[in-house]
């Protein structure tokens, strides 16, 4: 059975038991409305620890004024059950006032790989996303947590604030997991109509063929590339607008000259009101 926690104290007892017996927990940090990418992690916490914490919080300080905070998709109970399904084993769901409580004053900023791309774009959301995940560490102490490569530069900003601040826990990182077509699964594809689903495969496309084209050819010039990206994505008349189509380091998030020490590719773009991130890795054949 999958327990429900909505307090921290509730949290920090379990895992004090689970530590007394020397079993080992993984933690997927998340905002709920689960997908398969979603339970990705869950299933692989499962294979990697013992015992399996979840989080499901949507974090309003990652969200900016403008942003979709209040319409973000919610289904407790269905997550529920699909959280139980792959075997987790405490769903840990607080109210906003249980992680801020009145008085609250404190954040954490990672700096460089927090400023391109999304940084741009969404100033304040890394500072609110590395904040609330480190509270999240520290609540649940797990020897592992798992992040989606889906949101690379998110997964890039925490492997940063951890190894910045001594933090004992090993990042992993799972890959994205798409639909059959490719587009990469996100809770904000329940906004998307069918029509704009075909739209929005333009952009797992588009990088899928740069992959191949940055990896045939190791010559290849990245900004020809990018700019060859940007061109095939802005083809799609169901993209309204481009925030970005970068390529850039796949640690440091700086830009490349060359994909000799490989590359990413992110992309950010709206199809109707509906804003879209994905990326591909690019691996050097030097
Ligand atoms: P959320 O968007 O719910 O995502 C939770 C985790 O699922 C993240 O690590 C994300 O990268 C991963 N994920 C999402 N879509 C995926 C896909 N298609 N394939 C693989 N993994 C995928 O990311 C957040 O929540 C929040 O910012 C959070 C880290 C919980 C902090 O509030």
């Amino acid at each position: 059975m999958m327990q429900i926690a909505r307090t921290i104290e509730e949290v920090r007892a379990f895992v004090r038991d689970a530590r007394s017996k020397s079993l080992t927990v993984g933690f997927v940090p998340t905002m709920g409305y689960f997908h398969e990418g979603h339970l990705s992690l869950m299933r692989q916490a499962g294979e990697q620890c013992d015992l399996v914490v979840v989080s499901l919080f949507v974090n309003p300080t990652q969200f900016a004024p403008s942003e979709d905070l209040t319409a973000y998709p919610r289904d407790f109970d269905h997550d529920c059950q699909m959280a139980e399904g792959v075997g987790v084993d405490l769903m840990f769901a607080p109210a906003a006032a249980e992680i801020y409580p009145a008085g609250y004053q404190t954040t954490v900023t990672v700096d460089t790989v927090s400023m391109p791309m999304e940084g741009i774009f969404r100033p304040s959301h890394f500072s609110g996303v590395a904040s609330v995940v480190c509270k999240l560490f520290n609540i649940v102490q797990p020897d592992k947590a798992f992040f989606g490569m889906k949101d690379y530069q998110q997964l890039k900003v925490i492997q940063r604030m951890v190894a910045d601040l001594n933090m004992q826990v090993d990042v992993v990182a799972c890959p994205t997991v798409r639909e059959q077509q490719g587009l990469a699964m996100s809770s904000r594809n329940t906004y998307l109509s069918d029509e704009q689903k075909e739209t929005a495969l333009v952009i797992s496309w588009a990088l899928a063929q740069a992959k191949d084209r940055a990896e045939a050819n190791p010559e290849t010039d990245p900004e020809q590339l990018r700019a060859d990206v940007q061109n095939v994505i802005k083809s799609e008349p169901g993209v309204v607008s481009i925030d970005y189509v970068t390529i850039c380091h796949p640690e440091m998030l700086t830009p490349i000259d060359s994909f000799s020490q490989g590359a990413v590719i992110c992309v950010a773009c709206r199809v109707g009101k509906t804003r879209l991130i994905d990326n591909i890795v690019i691996y050097s054949s030097h």
